[in-house]
């Protein structure tokens, strides 16, 4: 027995001290909105429990912007406390000389996901990020309220305004005073410059500025789709909406008072869940148009992962961040979260299909979904979004016109960009 125990110990140490001088704490900033972290957790939790390193999940602000800023913060000062960054679409430009290089870790992987978004998040032909989830701005709407009342989807923003009123006032009629028509992200920050492009794109105004640049925002319809929604608050949406980010427009939307919401994909498993007073009742469609000769149009929002150029254990958190952004976890996220894969492939999987239909039937309006301008300002685009939630939070509050704000806004994006 001593004769085996000396044998095994100095293995079993060696074992040991080869487990704890390559096993590293990995520190990955996740989002928290809605059920984000727990999702998150999870995945880091596998990837731990295989590789025999720990992950540290630091929680992140819900506010696109204050998130931003937080991470410039940490990464302004040289800190090696985040290894790994969750980071928006529109951040590969801003963020680009604070990350490193993935290309060398992803290898042929990029093939498997969309093109356009390895391409928004490759800059200066380096891999800035990889992509994580993908999502469009989609409208959310009780399936049972428009049956009761007898009503289609509405295609058009003039539908939705007069479905919206006459379902708000019958419902009230009948004893819920809460109803509201329509909610939405009217906060002044990110997820409003979001939703001031789904409107002016809508109704044919562009996308503020188009791909190469040149600032398109002041033209009659950028004009005509800010006043149509200055209309809406205070009658069809609450004046509260001017605080509203997307949990704000969930949370009322969730509790059974709100007939429309626009929001992000998340919203549906939240709304799904078992403990859900609008389970079963929700419908997810398009956008809708502004008017006739207007478009569907969905912002393009979505999620990557990257590896911080301060991080001490860059191969391992690549590690990390191919595995989040592997197959199976992307359908696991999918399944458990509602989270939109950023893989092609996954959207002919019939469990990710099953469990969320409109993958399928808005196919178009996530692959078609319209892009902010971060490519053409880059560093700069944080500066130009700023402005644009600026004027249209002046319009929407009745601060300022919209004939007012719309020329305004472009002398404000030329001088953002000089
Ligand atoms: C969602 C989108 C993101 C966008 C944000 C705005 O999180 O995925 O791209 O910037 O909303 O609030």
């Amino acid at each position: 027995m001593r004769r085996f125990a000396a044998f095994v110990a100095p293995t079993l140490t060696a074992l040991l001290f080869s487990v704890s001088a390559s096993a590293v704490e990995i520190s990955l900033s996740c989002g928290a909105v809605g059920a984000e972290l727990t999702h998150c957790q999870a995945g880091a939790d596998a990837w731990a429990k295989a590789t025999g390193h720990t992950v540290k999940i630091v929680s992140t602000p819900n506010s696109a912007t204050e998130r931003l800023a937080l991470y410039q913060q940490i990464l302004a000062s040289g800190s090696s406390d985040i290894d790994v960054f969750q980071i928006d679409v529109i951040w590969p430009g801003i963020l680009v000389n604070y990350m490193i290089d993935l290309t060398p870790y992803a290898k042929q992987e990029t093939l498997q996901h969309f093109v356009s978004i390895v391409a928004n998040n490759t800059v200066n032909n380096k891999l800035v990020a990889m992509p994580w989830f993908t999502d469009a701005g989609l409208l959310y709407y009780r399936k049972d309220l428009l049956e009761k009342y007898g009503t289609k989807v509405p295609t058009t923003w003039a539908d939705l305004a007069s479905v919206a009123e006459k379902i708000q006032a019958g419902e009230r009629k009948a004893g819920n005073d809460k109803m509201w028509g329509f909610v939405f992200q009217g906060k002044a920050y990110e997820g409003l410059t979001c939703n001031a492009l789904e409107w002016v794109d809508s109704f044919g105004g562009g996308t503020f500025m188009d791909d190469a640049g040149k600032i398109t925002v002041n033209n009659p319809h950028a004009i005509e789709a800010l006043k149509t929604v200055a209309g809406w608050v205070g009658s069809i949406t609450p004046e509260g909406v001017l605080g509203y980010a997307e949990e704000e427009a969930r949370g009322i939307w969730q509790s059974g008072n709100a007939v429309f919401m626009r929001n992000w994909p998340y919203a549906w498993a939240l709304g799904q869940a078992a403990d859900s007073p609008i389970k079963n009742k929700i419908g997810v469609a398009a956008l809708p148009k502004g008017g006739a000769n207007g478009k569907y149009s969905g912002a393009l929002g979505g999620w990557q992962l990257s590896v911080s150029k301060f991080s001490k254990n860059q191969a391992v958190a690549a590690d990390l961040v191919m595995y989040l952004t592997s197959d199976a976890e992307q359908k696991r996220r999918a399944l458990v979260g509602g989270y939109n894969p950023t893989r092609p492939a996954l959207y002919q999987d019939k469990e990710i299909l099953a469990a969320n239909p409109f993958f399928d039937s808005l196919y178009e309006t996530f692959t078609n979904a319209a892009a902010r301008p971060a490519k053409a300002t880059g560093a700069k685009y944080n500066r130009v979004s700023n402005e644009i939630w600026n004027a249209t939070h002046a319009v929407l509050s009745k601060k300022e016109t919209a004939e007012k704000a719309v020329p305004a806004l472009e002398a404000a994006l030329v001088r953002a960009m000089r």
